[in-house]
């Protein structure tokens, strides 16, 4: 069995920068250490990869910490945690610079400044980006910086299944067992089909989102919450999985999963949300018009549809100076042009709909990462560190992650020796399994489970809908059980028996939360 000092599971920019950190401290300590990334398709394959708007940060005179706090607390509509708030906004600008001494570019005007963008929710230009493709600029630096450590060996198709824990020594571990410890993963090499045992001092969640349990997402097919599911069913605390945000602008394009976002930096930049006349309507819902926070919006688009009888509205961005809206939003323009045939700083607007965009909720973790089980972190979109509370700010992931992958590291490397690996933790035990016939079973699993989250427990929820998506997932779940006890492993069913667990955390977290607050919309709530 391998064993390393550090595990990885996720290289996106929560999990790469926390590694790059790790690496870098130890290779100036001309220390030798063994570090372990696992990822579960090629490593760009990330949320981050497909990052656009950009990250924000206080990042000129006349911007202000208090003003970035004061916006994140009223987009999480209070309930983001102060002093988490205060920690990610003052740490920023220092995190940020990391990254930017790591190679990653962000666009500069023609005097040599940073370009700041503004986006939703936003009282001041903070986001630095990359044109609006910035996810990728972070993801291609962050990549190369770990890939020059030697202590870094990186996994790819890789795919983790369970944490390992005192449990599987056969003792009985519950949420309330206080010393619960994490020794590694179990893996599945996706590439020669077995099982392995990766043991470690520490293990980083980094894992992402949950995107994919619903029927339209801009998420890519790697976010189904692995991470956030193997935590829960190794009895770490999961909080806050109530808080689905939904992407006011992902390009309309039935049928696409995952959807095209049009990112929120267009409406930043001028870009107008109109009806299907051509009218404008936000100003029926919210002062702050077309730039006010995202549940806000993306209510306010779907009381549109609705309204309307219609299955999307439009951004506007006709009025816009062409060659600047493409010199800012290249890769916007040129998909609108290639995929729809669609001249979007000419004659045409741009048909836009919500998608399921992100998690506010996930690992409940401390202010070093820490989840609730001793050894394991969790940072990134997979945890929750009360940042977000209610409904995230636009361009707050990316930041939160590279805070709390920095916290945690600076936690690991005062805590990694204290960890004992034990040496009778056994190897993956698949006796008597087979390889399932009918893996269209699970196929039709996952379309009655992304049908259930998209129709009941979607922008706006009620009593009603929430019970019938927890009776008809109940179903899934027994049905499926029994397959994954009988099956040899694959990733089909290990990643179902993952969507599953997400699910059932989101519709439980959204039955018991009983007022209406940020993303959480519940019409039984105002009756
Ligand atoms: P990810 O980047 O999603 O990485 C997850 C990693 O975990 C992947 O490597 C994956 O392979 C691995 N993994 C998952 N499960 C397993 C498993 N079982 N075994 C092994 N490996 C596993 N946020 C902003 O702040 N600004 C933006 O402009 C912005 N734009 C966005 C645009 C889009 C289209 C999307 C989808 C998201 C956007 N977000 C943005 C959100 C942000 O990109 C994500 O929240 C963030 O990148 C998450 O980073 P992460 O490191 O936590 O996870
Ligand atoms: C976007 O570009 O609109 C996405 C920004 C984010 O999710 O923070």
């Amino acid at each position: 069995m391998p064993k390393y000092d550090f595990l990885v599971i996720g290289s996106g920019i929560a999990g790469l920068s926390y590694t790059a950190k790790l690496a870098s401290h130890f290779a100036d300590k001309k220390q030798d250490v063994k570090i372990a990334v696992i990822t579960k398709t090629v490593a760009e394959e990330t949320n981050t990869k497909y990052a656009q708007g950009g990250i924000a940060a206080v990042w000129n005179n006349e911007d202000s910490f208090e003003k970035h706090i004061e916006d994140t607390m009223i987009a999480g509509d209070f309930l983001s945690d102060p002093k988490v708030v205060e920690i990610v906004v003052k740490e920023a600008p220092a995190r940020l610079q990391e990254l930017i001494d790591y190679g990653t570019e962000f666009d500069k005007k023609a005097d040599g400044s940073y370009d700041l963008v503004k986006e939703g929710g936003h009282s001041d230009h903070r986001i630095l980006h990359h044109k609006d493709s910035t996810g990728n600029e972070i993801e291609r630096a962050l990549l190369a910086k770990v890939k020059s450590f030697p202590s870094v060996e990186i996994f790819t198709h890789y795919f983790a299944i369970d944490l390992i824990t005192q449990h599987h020594l056969g003792e009985k571990v519950t949420k309330d067992t206080p010393d619960k410890k994490c020794y590694g993963v179990y893996v599945f090499n996706t590439l020669t089909g077995k099982p392995e045992t990766f043991l470690a001092k520490t293990t980083l969640l980094a894992t992402g989102g949950i995107g994919q349990i619903y029927q339209s997402t801009t998420n890519p097919t790697i976010a189904t919450g692995d991470g956030i599911s193997m935590a829960y069913r190794a009895k770490a605390l999961v909080d806050n999985m109530e808080f689905i945000q939904f992407h006011p602008t992902s390009l309309y394009q039935p049928g696409k999963k995952p959807s095209f976002l049009i990112s929120e930096a267009v409406r930043g930049h001028g870009g107008i949300l109109k009806n299907k006349d051509g009218e404008t309507f936000m100003e029926n819902y919210d002062p702050r018009l077309s730039l006010a926070p995202r549940d806000i919006v993306a209510r306010a688009i779907d009381s549109e549809m609705k309204k309307n009888g219609v299955d999307h509205v439009y951004l506007d961005t006709r009025h816009l100076e062409a060659e600047d809206f493409k010199h800012h939003f290249p890769m916007i323009y040129n998909y609108c042009k290639d995929h729809l045939g669609l001249d979007i700083t000419g004659n045409d607007m741009i048909p836009v709909v919500p998608a399921q965009h992100y998690l506010c909720g996930g690992i409940k973790v401390n202010e070093y990462s820490q989840t609730t089980i001793n050894y394991l972190f969790a940072a990134g979109e997979c945890s929750c560190t009360g940042l977000h509370g209610a409904n995230r700010l636009a361009s707050n992931s990316l930041l939160e992650a590279i805070v709390y992958a920095h916290r945690a590291f600076e936690k690991t490397i005062e805590i990694y020796q204290e960890n004992t690996i034990p040496d009778n933790i056994p190897d993956w035990n698949d006796d008597g399994t087979t390889h399932p016939e009918e893996l269209i079973l699970v196929t039709e699993m996952t379309r009655e489970l992304e049908s259930i989250m998209s129709n009941y427990v979607g922008i706006v929820r009620t009593d009603r809908r929430l019970k019938r998506a927890y009776d008809r997932l109940e179903l899934i779940y027994i049905e499926h059980e029994e397959l994954y006890r009988e099956s040899k492993l694959s990733v089909q069913i290990c990643q179902l028996r993952n969507m599953i667990n997400a699910a059932y955390l989101v519709i439980k977290h959204a039955i018991a939360r009983k007022e209406n607050r940020g993303l959480h919309y519940n019409l039984d709530n105002i009756r």
